[in-house]
């Protein structure tokens, strides 16, 4: 049975991830292709009650296995529940973070030993991984600004160090570079719109499908 592409944005505080991918999504509609917008942790019911004790309260409240335990808990529920009945019914899906953010945050952030997160990956997942990654980078203190100014209280991880924040975005740089066939790093500190058309790019090269610029 066909399939639909499993899309990925990754990127660090503000990088522009949930504004990429609405314009993304956009895009899509555009060209009659069905894509389905969803968030981790999130994306179903029981990932969004999880999601809930990720990003609220003090910033040591879980050690960093535990976190990872709970992110991949989600993880599982959001495949299980959205994911993956949309891409076998054939639609698209564009995800607001996935794996690559737990193995950025828990393993190069707060050393989790990246050999447990993918025993652990292996469990909850299995061999699907997306088709497509965009690494959004950013230098730190651009994304922390941006974060700031947006309407949102700041998240949890918004409030970890800016060493954290430094490590975290070598991390994403490490793993596109690790995994050169399914990610791709996109410059995001030029303008919204200039990024949605490295993007559209970057989708159509690697996958196939042309988007109306
Ligand atoms: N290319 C851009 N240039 C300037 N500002 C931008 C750009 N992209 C997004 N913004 C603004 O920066 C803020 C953060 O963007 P956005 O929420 O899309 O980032 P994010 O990666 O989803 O952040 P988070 O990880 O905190 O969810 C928003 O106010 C958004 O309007
Ligand atoms: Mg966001």
């Amino acid at each position: 049975m066909p399939r639909g592409n499993f899309i990925t944005l990754e990127g660090g505080e503000g990088a522009g991830k949930t504004t990429q991918l609405s314009l993304l999504c956009d895009a899509f509609a555009k060209v009659g292709v069905e894509a389905l917008a969803t968030r981790e942790p999130g994306g179903a019911k029981g990932a969004e009650q999880i999601r809930a004790l990720l990003v609220s309260g003090a910033v040591a409240r879980w050690d960093p296995l535990t976190e990872a335990l709970l992110h991949f808990a989600a993880r599982r529920d959001h495949l299980v529940q959205t994911v993956w009945p949309a891409l076998a019914r054939g639609a698209w899906v564009v995800s607001d973070r996935f794996a690559d953010s737990t193995l950025a945050y828990q393993g190069y952030g707060q050393g989790v030993d990246h050999a447990d997160l993918e025993r652990l990956y292996q469990v909850a997942v299995g061999d699907f991984a997306p088709d497509l990654t965009l690494v959004l980078d950013l230098p730190v203190e651009s994304g922390l600004a941006r974060a700031k100014d947006r309407a949102e209280s700041s998240s949890r991880y918004e409030r970890m160090d800016k060493a954290m924040h430094e490590r975290l975005r070598q991390g994403f740089l490490a793993i596109a570079q690790k995994q050169p066939r399914r990610c791709v790093v996109i410059d995001a500190s030029a303008p919204a719109d200039v990024v949605h058309a490295a993007i559209r790019r970057a989708v159509s090269e690697r996958l196939g499908v042309a988007l109306d610029g």
